[in-house]
């Protein structure tokens, strides 16, 4: 059995402070911030690197001031954490895994253990479609760095920059598109199945 990650743990436990202080200064609904665990990391786990790391560092510039402190703090933490994907080559080709990648601090995965909300950090690369997708949980994204447009159910793609709170009910439609600049975006899902793989919407 993998032994307990402990700085793992530990930059878990402060970014997560810092996330729940960024949220609890935002105009975040309430129900995003009801039901959070003690922010203690009990899961044990393997820090894991993804190709799409390799553009947060560029990110660190391209924040608003509010955001530099904890853009900086997850770019510190980046190679003590667990990267994953939920996507296969077969969902949107082999260099949509180049450039995509998100790590999990609470939730059924991640080191902090919930079964109410899952939060963690969403990494894009440039040059990316994120096609349109839908998934049980209700969530919302913080835009943190970086930039991308974002696509809400029938709504056009929209640029959004860094301190947007973007907003996804049950089961809408919604998509990313990066230009020249990664994006990097906390989320949280609340509701229905929190370790759940989207639901692919095709093209029509
Ligand atoms: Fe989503």
């Amino acid at each position: 059995m993998a032994e307990l990650n402990r700085a793992g743990a530990e930059v878990s436990e402060r970014l997560a402070r810092l996330v729940l202080d960024l949220l609890m200064a935002m105009a975040v609904p309430e129900r995003f911030l009801n039901d959070w665990p003690a922010l203690n990391a009990t899961r044990r786990g393997t820090p894991q690197q993804l190709p799409v790391l390799a553009w947060l560092d560029e990110l660190a510039d391209r924040t608003s001031p509010i955001l530099a402190p904890l853009l900086k703090e997850i770019s510190r933490a980046a190679p003590k954490l667990e990267w994953r994907q939920t996507y296969k080559a077969e969902d949107f080709g082999p260099e949509f895994l180049n450039r995509y990648g998100w790590t999990e601090l609470i939730g059924l995965r991640g080191p902090i253990a919930s079964t109410k909300i899952a939060c963690g950090i969403l990494l894009l690369g440039p040059e990316l479609l994120y096609p349109a997708h839908a998934h049980e949980a209700e969530e919302i994204y913080v835009c943190l760095g970086g930039a991308a447009a974002w696509m809400r159910g029938d709504e056009p793609f929209t640029s959004q920059p860094p301190g947007t709170i973007i907003h996804h009910p049950s089961w809408m439609p919604h998509a990313m598109r990066t230009s020249s600049k990664p994006l990097v975006a906390l989320y949280v899902w609340r509701g229905g199945d929190l370790a759940a793989k989207s639901k692919i919407i095709a093209p029509s």
